[in-house]
């Protein structure tokens, strides 16, 4: 049975899949991204796809690959890069690597907020510019988080460890915006559900944890940039569509909102270059789920889930 990997993930998983019995595996090499073509082409007759989130996986790379292909496991929480609904009709499972990486976003969404508050970015440059002669008493000041409301839109599993560590960490009040109620959550971290423009309004940080779907696309455009205070920051760790690039840009520029902090940009792996001529913005190359440890966990779920589809059984973190 072959198991194609569109691009090498980490040691351990393909260690674990290599001891798979009965098993080819076909891994294309780390620092090539395939076009449409190359993977129905070379990943022909596998039972097993494994995707990165920069694969589109679309009705015509499904159609080829069918009546073999049983599973798609993507090595990611995010699925958007997958037409999740055309494999469902066709029998093939989709499974994403939920839980694992919860911990290492909501870290790296902290660490956005402190880095664009604090401007650790700026102050790292002007060390390096070798400016740094005398303490001066108003040299790269930001607010302080302790205390300060910061709106979390989407509580899902990101969102709740965001909002523990802002909560229990730094005693900020949670505000957040879902479709569904968080009781527990309200409960324990005193957080109020609220709408996206009271949010915006009320927050001095906002950070967006939704996936990416028809319904959140631009979701953060002109008006809602318009609604937030002209302190507040602004943290994307979830997908860069959801904000209305061109709309940031401005607001950045014309310093509507304090700074911004990005791991994600609208075209993946391709960043606007006016970003890089504002100071008020911090940019990061999509690595929110960066750590050793979620990359390790993340690999064990994919083998976990193509596991339970050889051997005829439901596999577990199966998206709907
Ligand atoms: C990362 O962005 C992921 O969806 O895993
Ligand atoms: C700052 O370093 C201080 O001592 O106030």
């Amino acid at each position: 049975m072959k198991i194609f990997i569109t691009r090498e993930i980490n040691k351990e998983a393909i260690d674990a899949l290599r001891k798979l019995n009965d098993v080819e595996l076909v891994i294309n090499p780390k620092d090539t991204t395939l076009t449409q073509n190359q993977i129905i082409k070379k990943a022909k007759g596998c039972v097993c796809l494994v995707t990165l989130l920069t694969d589109k996986i679309d009705k015509g790379i499904i159609d080829a690959l069918c009546p073999e292909l049983k599973i798609i496991a993507n090595y990611a929480v995010g699925f958007d890069n997958i037409d999740s609904e055309y494999a469902k009709e066709k029998n093939v499972a989709v499974t994403n690597t939920p839980e694992v990486m919860t911990q290492a976003v909501a870290e790296h969404a902290i660490a956005l907020i402190l880095a664009c508050a604090r401007r650790i970015v700026e102050g790292d440059e002007y060390v390096r510019a070798d400016k740094y002669s005398l303490w001066e008493p108003d040299l790269l000041l930001g607010p302080e988080i302790a205390s300060k409301n910061l709106g979390i839109v989407g509580m899902g599993r990101i969102g709740q460890a965001l909002a523990k560590i802002a909560y229990h960490g730094f005693g900020m009040k949670i505000l957040y915006h879902d479709i569904n109620q968080n009781e527990e959550i309200e409960r324990n971290l005193q957080a109020d559900r609220v709408s996206l423009s009271s949010l915006l309004e009320r927050s001095d940080f906002v950070s967006l944890h939704v996936p990416l779907l028809d319904e959140t696309k631009h979701m953060i455009a002109k008006e809602e940039l318009k609604q937030m205070k002209k302190s507040a920051i602004l943290v994307n760790t979830a997908r860069g569509a959801i904000i209305d690039e061109e709309a940031l840009i401005e607001a950045l520029r014309d310093k509507e909102i304090f700074a911004a902090g990005l791991d994600v940009f609208e075209k993946e792996g391709c960043v606007d270059e006016r970003f890089y001529k504002l100071d008020n913005v911090v940019l990061t190359p999509h690595i929110a789920s960066a750590t050793y440890e979620a990359r390790v966990s993340m690999g064990e779920c994919v083998v976990e889930n193509i596991k339970e589809v050889l051997a005829g059984r439901p596999p577990k973190t199966q998206v709907e």
